[in-house]
């Protein structure tokens, strides 16, 4: 746990580089009287990402990078981070592996929010492998990002059922939901 000073709230930046739904209910967490949190910066791998919208709708500071150098890329983020004074990253959908020298460079907490029941299906297309190995439960799962992938601490977890109707698009549904539940839950976790 780490203890918030007065009532100074978190700088947060949240790296995303798709649809956004996690960021949007980020934003939303934020807006509450007892977040601990303030979205000070979004951070998008795509220029495309849908999510950059919720940047321009709720005027929060964004910046895009497209990784074709993996090291100037890094190089300008944590630049980014340094005059936003951010000390906590959210990893929301961020579709780049964020290198050990990026880690140990900033100062401050990354959590990262999976689709699985970690350390089950790590990486990518997990709802996939999930459906086709008929398994009877999947989920999602809030952690701290080291430098191996999908490998960090675990903060928490929601479990979801598998029907035998279930796809892999009406299980990503399911497991969305809970992800919105579950990454506030976390974040209150790590700092109350
Ligand atoms: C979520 O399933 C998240 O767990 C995974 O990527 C997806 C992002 O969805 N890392 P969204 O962009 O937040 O809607």
């Amino acid at each position: 746990m780490v203890k918030l000073i007065g009532s100074n709230r978190v700088r947060t930046a949240v790296f995303i580089s798709g649809t956004g739904s996690n960021l949007k209910n980020l934003i939303k967490f934020s807006f509450l009287n007892k977040s601990p949190i303030n979205i000070s910066l979004i951070v998008s791998s795509n220029k495309r990402a849908k999510g950059l919208n919720f940047a321009n709708r709720y005027k929060i500071k964004k910046k895009i990078y497209n990784f074709n150098s993996m090291k100037k890329s890094e190089s300008l983020i944590l630049k980014q981070l340094k005059i936003n004074k951010i000390s906590l990253i959210c990893l929301a959908g961020f579709m780049k592996i964020l290198s050990p020298n990026f880690i140990k460079k900033f100062r401050g907490i990354i959590l990262n929010i999976h689709p699985s029941l970690l350390p089950k299906y790590k990486g990518l297309n997990t709802h996939e492998r999930v459906i086709q190995n008929k398994e009877k439960y999947s989920g999602c799962t809030v952690h701290y990002v080291n430098s191996r992938l999908d490998s960090g601490k675990i903060i928490l977890q929601a479990k979801v059922k598998i029907l035998k109707e279930d796809t892999s698009s009406s299980l990503k549904k399911k497991i969305l939901k809970q992800e919105h539940l579950l990454y506030p839950k976390a974040i209150n976790k790590v700092f109350f």
